[in-house]
């Protein structure tokens, strides 16, 4: 092993101890729905959140971060909100929610909350007042209502097309036309509205007031528009740069809103944090988490990448610098509720890569659009190459972002009947887009009971029988198991937390990465299948057991900073 310019840094985990929490905090994505159901109505429950408050706090993580609870139709999972100042009345009520806020702090857990900006449910008070007002009343300002096209205005206004599939417009009973980026049933609100603007500050600090930490901002790219008639076709829109004028997508003058809430986010202490989950060009990115703006952005590239040493590298580096311009730490996720979870993704043969060489987001879906053929999937490998990169993301500087259920090394469950789908993506792309119903299986906690410790009630989507073997309470305790593996993990990270940068070590392998933070916590990932020798340095954690001091392919080490 070769070391560029090794540097021995005095340990500098006071610097890292005096930043803002979030900056290198582990966050855990709960999908309430899906995580405890204490009330036996098969549907997941603030209570069920509180109840595992002691599991979570063992866990390690920093903070937790609730998508959408609110009251919901469930078009879109809970991203249809109809009312963003309160709890959905199947997962509780707001003194519930105040209990688990208390609960998770007691143990030292930031709470972050989702918010959904870009558009409300169909339900939401605010869209039953715009049906019920008709053509041109008041109401239907605060969303975006337009004639059709056609003699008779029985074409929609425009041919676009919405993100889930499908015309973006959807026609009322009086011949008017909605826009709608996502399903149906989430109208688009008018972000030119003093309304809808004031009514999101009001919804962040009804939040903020009772305690929540910070939010995680939905589309964050997409509020504001450009609506200036005559409009463009798709084919032009397509066309148009994302420059910041760009009608639809990434306009500067988003960055209007945030500026506003920023000031919100301020007037609290600690300030209340928000990060933006913003598709945009790789360039733009630092505009949302510059800290007069959301103040951090996700960055997806992992979850888009091959298990393999040059993309992880290149990622890490550029995402370290886009970090470094806008002041925010970089953001680092593996899973999430809106794609094949990375067991899967990892087990699975690389997905062929896009015309311009990008690797496809929706890796794994052709699998589970199949029936999730097992010949395809080697699952002992995609777990054990899950358990090596995450140990590796752990490593990075910035915050790590954890999807409930991959500290349990659960794979996708492509075994969902059609007809219990629930993912509108599903339905509005039929035999093209399997959806994302399945890394939404509600959690197994035990390896018996009729929804393995979910709830008395079942599961809202059904539960494979491999979930038994990877439930919370078998790998409790368990040396080895993923769930020990990543305890052992958040809590050697905080311990170890340094300043947010990393120093590449070179390790004459073109499949073999390693780096050093700058208190010398060594991290060293095997990509490939040869084994790797490493220096006589104490192994602090490993993914796999080393044999004869050496790491084998698909593993991760972290080595103890050196004692010179
Ligand atoms: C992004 C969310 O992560 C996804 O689950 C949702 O469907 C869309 N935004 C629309 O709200």
């Amino acid at each position: 092993m070769t070391s560029t310019a090794p540097q021995t840094t005095p340990l500098a985990s006071e610097a890292a101890d005096a930043a803002p929490w979030w900056r290198q905090a582990s966050v855990y994505q709960v999908y309430p729905r899906s995580f405890v159901d204490t009330d036996g109505d098969g549907i997941g429950d603030i209570p069920g959140i509180t109840a595992r408050a002691e599991y979570l706090e063992q866990l390690g993580i920093d903070a937790v971060w609730l998508s959408p609870f609110y009251p919901s139709a469930l078009a879109d999972g809970g991203y249809d909100v109809a009312d963003y100042r309160d709890v959905d009345p199947r997962l509780g009520t707001l003194a519930d929610f105040d209990r688990m806020l208390e609960q998770l702090h007691a143990r030292g857990i930031r709470v972050v909350v989702d918010i959904v900006p870009n558009h409300s449910s169909d339900q939401h008070a605010w869209f039953q007042e715009a049906l019920a007002g008709g053509r041109g009343s008041a109401a239907r300002d605060r969303y975006i209502f337009r004639e059709g096209s056609g003699p008779d205005g029985s074409l929609p206004p425009t041919d676009w097309v919405s993100v889930f599939g499908g015309s973006a417009w959807q026609r009322v009973d009086d011949g008017q036309w909605y826009f709608h980026n996502f399903a149906v049933e989430q109208p688009d609100l008018n972000w030119a509205h003093p309304e809808v603007r004031t009514d999101f500050v009001r919804t962040l600090r009804f939040w903020s007031d009772r305690g929540v930490d910070g939010f995680r901002i939905d589309v964050a790219h997409m509020l504001t528009k450009d609506l200036t008639e005559p409009l463009p076709s798709q084919a032009e829109l397509d066309a148009m740069p994302r420059d910041g004028q760009h009608p639809l997508i990434d306009r500067d003058d988003v960055h209007e809103v945030y500026a506003e809430w920023r000031a919100v986010f301020d007037d609290y202490e600690p300030p209340r944090t928000a990060v933006a989950e913003a598709w945009v060009d790789r360039a733009r990115v630092p505009r949302y988490a510059s800290q007069e703006s959301l103040g951090q952005a996700f960055n997806f590239d992992l979850l888009q990448a091959d298990f393999d040493a040059g993309q992880f590298r290149t990622i890490v580096a550029d995402n370290l610098t886009l970090a470094a311009e806008s002041g925010s730490s970089s953001t680092w996720v593996l899973s999430n509720h809106d794609v094949v979870r990375h067991a899967t993704r990892y087990g699975l043969p690389n997905p062929p890569r896009m015309a311009d060489g990008q690797p496809a987001i929706k890796h794994g879906l052709e699998w589970v659009l199949a029936g999730g053929p097992e010949g395809d999937l080697d699952r002992v490998l995609g777990v054990r190459r899950a358990r090596a990169a995450t140990l590796f993301m752990l490593g990075l500087p910035g915050s790590a972002y954890l999807y409930q259920g991959e500290e349990l090394g659960l794979h996708e469950v492509a075994e969902i009947p059609d007809a219990q789908r629930q993912d509108p993506t599903f339905f509005r792309s039929p035999g093209v887009d399997a959806g994302r119903d399945g890394c939404r299986v509600p959690l197994p906690w035990t390896a018996e009971g009729g929804s393995y410790g979910f709830g008395d009630g079942g599961a809202h989507l059904p539960q494979p029988a491999w979930f038994a073997d990877h439930a919370a309470s078998v790998q409790e305790g368990a040396g080895g198991s993923t769930l020990s593996l990543y305890r052992e993990a958040l809590e050697l990270r905080r311990a170890l937390q340094t300043e947010e940068r990393l120093e590449w070590i070179e390790t004459g392998r073109a499949d073999v990465l390693e780096f050093r933070r700058p208190n010398g916590w060594r991290v060293i990932t095997n990509f490939g299948t040869e084994p790797h020798r490493i220096d006589d340095a104490e192994v602090l954690l490993s993914s796999e057991p080393l044999v004869r001091g050496m790491i084998p392919g698909a593993a991760t080490a972290w080595l103890a900073p050196s004692a010179d």
